[in-house]
């Protein structure tokens, strides 16, 4: 009897070629696991490819939902973002779908799990330091680490062994989707001096197609959670697809980045994140309202540890529980609504309101009429303030006069 293994199958040529070659090169029986997402494209031809390459089985699993509000939207509260740019749309995936791995490795009683990626790559780390974690006995074949071949070697392999591979597969770049982004690398891409040519885009419309007239939307969160459009309560499938929808139409959430990847490498990157750019925008902005500045600011760092620690594979964790209970906690009152204005790639907020609002006009206005804020208080307050400074300025710095005018002048 062969042995089970089970394949992290996007039902494209790669793959394809990977489940062929661990049946005929490897001897497994092969079971193959596709995870929708939230793109999932042509899944009669995925299942009929499979068959074709000699798969025992195929699973098509819906984990949207899953994906959202368990991996997205906690990310979202900790308004995690890579490298000051990348909303992490594959790297938040890549944990998922090592679990559903597993669990269907666990269902079939396999000794084995695979995957495509790239040995050059973060997400082979993810999958894999995922699937380690979680059943340390199966064993992990990363099929393109262990048989690298190019694009135009699976195109024949494919068709030497009938697996049909439309040519429209077989793209000029690499790329990987979600609700969450698309991400998108490889082929003149990776000169970082030239623009990326507009066939790299297919969620967002590039400005000079945006509609002339900008769109106002507003985003109801409940404890950072984001819960209704324009008064509409939406799960979170639809919310976040609604967003993806809005914002391409009016060019938001393109990203072209040079990043860190784990395993060293610095690569070009170019992210479409349309939901994930606004409703990241939209949370912190209803952060300002609620929080208090050591919150928002405390928050900010952590929010940066949780990006690395996303990033770099390690979400099953305690790092990261411990992580994502502070964040839970600071949430409590993230309720309320945010107004924002999409207008030829740009968001711009238009109003915010929260139910546990700590902004006082009271305590904020210049008018005299209704003013709480005693300005007598301010005299002393600023002498303490600047008591050290003072103090330090005449009794080490003020030697010559005219001193204090390079202060930060380097020599
Ligand atoms: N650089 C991004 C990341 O590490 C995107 C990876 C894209 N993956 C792909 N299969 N094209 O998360």
């Amino acid at each position: 009897m062969p042995e089970k293994i089970v394949l992290a199958y996007s039902g494209g040529l790669d793959t394809s070629v990977a489940a062929h070659w661990l049946r005929v090169e490897r001897g497994y029986e092969v079971h193959c696991l596709t995870v929708d997402l939230g793109a999932l494209g042509d899944v009669e031809g995925a299942r009929r490819r499979s068959t074709e390459a000699g798969a025992a089985s195929i699973d098509v699993v819906d984990a949207r939902e899953d994906f959202l509000r368990y991996f997205v939207f906690p990310a979202l509260q900790a308004n995690v973002i890579y490298e000051g740019r990348y909303p992490l749309a594959t790297a938040l995936g890549r944990p998922l779908i090592a679990k559903l791995l597993v669990d269907k490795a666990r269902a079939i009683g396999a000794t084995a799990v695979a995957h495509g990626c790239t040995g050059k790559g973060n997400d082979q780390v993810r999958l894999d330091v995922g699937v380690q974690t979680l059943a340390p006995d199966l064993a992990i074949v990363g099929t393109t680490r262990e048989h690298s071949i190019s694009r135009d070697e699976a195109l024949t392999y494919a068709a030497k062994h009938g697996i049909s591979v439309r040519q429209t597969l077989a793209s000029p770049y690499s790329t990987d989707e979600n609700l969450w982004g698309r991400s998108v690398e490889a082929g003149v891409l990776e000169d970082p001096w030239l623009a990326p040519p507009e066939d790299v885009f297919e969620w967002t419309k590039p400005l000079d197609q945006t509609p002339a007239k900008p769109v106002v939307v507003e985003i109801r969160f409940e404890q950072g959670i984001p819960v209704a459009l324009d008064g509409e309560p939406l799960g979170p499938v639809a919310l976040v697809e609604r967003l993806n929808a809005l914002g391409g139409e009016h060019g938001i959430g393109r990203i072209d980045m040079i990043e860190n990847r784990l395993v060293g490498i610095k690569s070009r990157e170019i992210y479409e994140s349309p939901a994930a750019v606004i409703l990241l925008e939209a949370h912190q902005i209803l952060e300002q309202l609620t929080l208090t500045k050591q919150q928002v600011r405390f928050k900010d760092r952590v929010g940066q540890e949780y990006a690395d620690l996303v990033y770099n594979g390690l979400w099953f964790t305690s790092h990261h529980r411990d992580l994502a209970q502070y964040v839970t906690s600071t949430q409590r009152h993230v309720t309320g609504d945010v107004k924002l204005r999409l207008w030829h790639g740009t968001i711009m907020v238009q109003g915010r309101r929260a139910e546990k609002s700590l902004y006082s006009q009271q305590l904020a206005t210049y008018n005299k009429e209704g003013d709480l804020f005693d300005q007598s208080h301010a005299q002393g307050f600023i002498k303490l303030h600047g008591l050290q400074a003072q103090i330090q300025a005449h009794r080490q710095m003020l030697t010559e006069p005219g001193d204090l005018l390079r202060l930060a002048s380097p020599e």
